[in-house]
C-alpha cells in the first residue's frame, strides 16, 4: 500500500516538507512529526496535548464522539456486567481475558502479595491523623520504592511483572490503612481467603472486635465501579506515570507520581468535588442560581463531574454508574436519596442548557460515582483514593507497555520561549 503523507508548506517561501501518516487499527490517523525540528528548525505548539498522540498503545480505545470505551477491544458495558475486577485487571495487563486456570493463578499470585512490610506501620505514624488519604497514598506508595528499589530491574520482564502484582495487591491494603489511620481504628491485616474486593471492604470496615459481614450488593457495586475506573488511555495521571517511567524511575515512584496527578479536581479529585458541590447547592430550588454562576464563570465555579477532553457525548461509564447508583440505593433501601435526586435534576437542567449543549458538556465518570460511594458508606475524602486503587491497574499496564516499547524515549517537550533574552549581571547597588 502507498505510504500516506502530510505535506507542510510555509508562507515565507521555505520549502515544504513531507511527514508520514500512520493509521491505527481504529481511530484517527496520526502525523509523525518527530523529524519536524530536524527538517525545519521548528517545533509544534500544543499545550494540553489537544492534538498530540504521545505514544502507541494497544490497551484502551475511546471513541469520544460515539461515547465508546473498549479495554483490549471489549466494550466496558460487557466487562462491567460480567467480570470480576481481577479478571479485568488480567485483561488490561495481558491483552486477553483469563481462562479458568489463568484466573485462579492470577488470583492466587495477587493474594500472595497483599501484605505490606510491617515497617510501613511506622511510616504511617509520621502522618497527621487528619491527613488527606490521597496525601497518604502519594507518600506510602512512593515509599514502596524504599522497600523494593534494589530488587527491581525494569529491563527484566519478570521483575516488571512482580512489580505489577505487588502494586495491584498492595493498593487495597494501603488504601484501607489510610482510612483506618484517619479514623483512629487499628489496621486490619488482609485475609487472603476473601476475593480482592471483599478483602478490601473487610480491611476498610472490619475491626478486630467483630466479624465483618460481607454484603453482596456492596461487593458487586464496588467490583463494577473499580472495573469502570481501571484504565482510560492517555489521561493526565497515566501520562504522568509514562513521563516519570520514561526516565527509568522505578514503578512505585512512577505510580506515586500518577496518584499525585490524579488528585487534582479537574481529574480524579472531581468525584470528591461533586459531593461538595451537591452539598453546597443543597436543594433543587438552588440549581438555577448555581448554573448561572457556572455560566458566568463566577469565582471559577464549574459543574464538577461534567465535561471531558475526549468525550463529546455521554461518558459510557457515567451511564453505568447512574444505573448502579439506582440499584444500590434501592437494594440497600436508602430512604434519603436526596443527593441522587439533586444530581439528576442538575444533570437534566444542564443537558437542556445552551451553554452545556454548545460546548458538548456531558456527565463524566465522576458525576455519580461519589453518590454510590456515599451509599456504600465510604467517606467523601476516600473517593479519589478509590479511583487511584482501581487506576493502578491501568497505570502499571501502561508503564509496562512503555518500558517494552522499542520506540520509547525520555519524555522531553520543548517550549515557545517568551522571557528575557541575554542580559548582563548588574551588581545590587546598581539595580533600580
Ligand atoms: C476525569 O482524560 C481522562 O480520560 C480523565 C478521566 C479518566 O478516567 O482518567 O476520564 C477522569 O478526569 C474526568 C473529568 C473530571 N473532571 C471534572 O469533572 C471537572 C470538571 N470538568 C472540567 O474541568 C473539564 O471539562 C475537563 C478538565 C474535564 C476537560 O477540560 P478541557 O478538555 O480542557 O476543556 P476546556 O476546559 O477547554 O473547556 C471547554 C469549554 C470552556 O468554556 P469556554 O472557555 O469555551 O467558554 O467548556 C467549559 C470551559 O470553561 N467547561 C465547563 C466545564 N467543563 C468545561 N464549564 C462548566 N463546567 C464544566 N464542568
Amino acid at each position: 500500500m502507498k505510504e500516506k503523507l502530510a505535506t507542510l508548506s510555509f508562507s515565507d517561501g521555505s520549502p515544504s516538507v513531507d511527514f508520514p501518516i500512520f493509521g491505527g487499527t481504529v481511530g484517527p490517523d496520526v502525523i509523525d512529526v518527530r523529524s519536524l525540528y530536524a527538517k525545519t528548525g521548528k517545533f509544534t505548539f500544543d499545550p494540553g496535548f489537544m492534538s498530540t498522540a504521545s505514544c502507541r498503545s494497544s490497551i484502551t480505545y475511546i471513541d469520544g464522539d460515539e461515547g465508546i470505551l473498549l479495554y483490549r477491544g471489549y466494550p466496558i458495558e460487557q466487562l462491567a456486567e460480567n467480570c470480576s475486577f481481577l479478571e479485568v485487571a488480567y485483561l488490561i495487563l495481558n491483552g486477553e481475558l483469563p481462562n479458568k486456570k489463568q484466573s485462579t493463578e492470577f488470583n492466587t499470585i495477587v493474594s500472595q502479595h497483599t501484605m505490606v512490610h510491617d515497617q510501613m506501620n511506622n511510616f504511617f505514624r509520621g502522618f497527621r491523623r487528619d491527613a488527606h488519604p490521597m496525601a497518604v497514598l502519594c507518600g506510602v506508595v512512593g515509599a514502596l520504592s524504599a522497600f523494593y528499589h534494589d530488587s527491581i530491574d525494569i529491563h527484566d520482564e519478570r521483575s516488571r511483572e512482580i512489580a505489577a502484582f505487588r502494586l495491584i495487591a498492595k493498593l487495597p491494603t494501603i488504601t484501607a490503612m489510610a482510612f483506618k489511620y484517619n479514623s483512629g481504628q487499628p489496621f486490619m491485616y488482609p485475609k487472603n481467603s476473601l476475593s480482592y474486593v471483599e478483602n478490601f471492604l473487610y480491611m476498610m470496615f472490619g475491626t478486630p472486635c467483630e466479624e465483618y459481614k460481607q454484603n453482596p450488593i456492596i461487593t458487586r457495586a464496588m467490583e463494577r465501579i473499580l472495573i469502570l475506573h481501571a484504565d482510560h488511555e492517555q489521561n493526565a495521571s497515566t501520562s504522568t506515570v509514562r513521563l516519570a517511567g520514561s526516565t527509568g524511575a522505578n514503578p512505585f515512584a512512577c505510580i506515586s507520581a500518577g496518584i499525585a496527578s490524579l488528585w487534582g479536581p479537574a481529574h480524579g479529585g472531581a468525584n470528591e468535588a461533586v459531593l461538595k458541590m451537591l452539598d453546597e447547592i443543597g436543594d433543587v430550588k438552588n440549581i438555577p442560581a448555581f448554573i448561572k454562576r457556572v455560566k458566568e464563570k463566577d469565582g471559577h465555579a464549574m459543574l464538577m463531574g461534567f465535561g471531558h477532553r475526549v468525550y463529546k457525548n455521554y461518558d459510557p461509564r457515567a451511564k453505568i454508574i447512574q444505573k448502579t447508583c439506582h440499584e444500590v440505593l434501592e437494594e440497600l433501601d436508602v430512604k434519603d436519596n436526596r443527593l441522587i435526586k439533586l444530581a439528576m435534576a442538575l444533570e437534566k437542567i444542564a443537558l437542556e442548557d445552551e451553554y452545556f449543549i454548545s460546548r458538548k458538556l456531558y456527565p463524566n465518570v465522576d458525576f455519580y460515582s461519589g453518590i454510590v460511594y456515599k451509599a456504600l458508606g465510604i467517606p467523601v475524602s476516600m473517593f479519589t483514593a478509590l479511583f487511584a486503587l482501581a487506576r493502578t491497574v491501568g497505570w502499571i499496564a501502561q508503564w509496562k507497555e512503555l518500558i517494552a516499547d522499542s520506540e520509547q524515549k525520555i519524555g522531553r517537550p520543548r517550549q515557545l520561549f517568551n522571557g528575557a533574552t541575554h542580559r548582563d549581571f548588574v551588581p545590587v547597588d546598581k539595580r533600580k
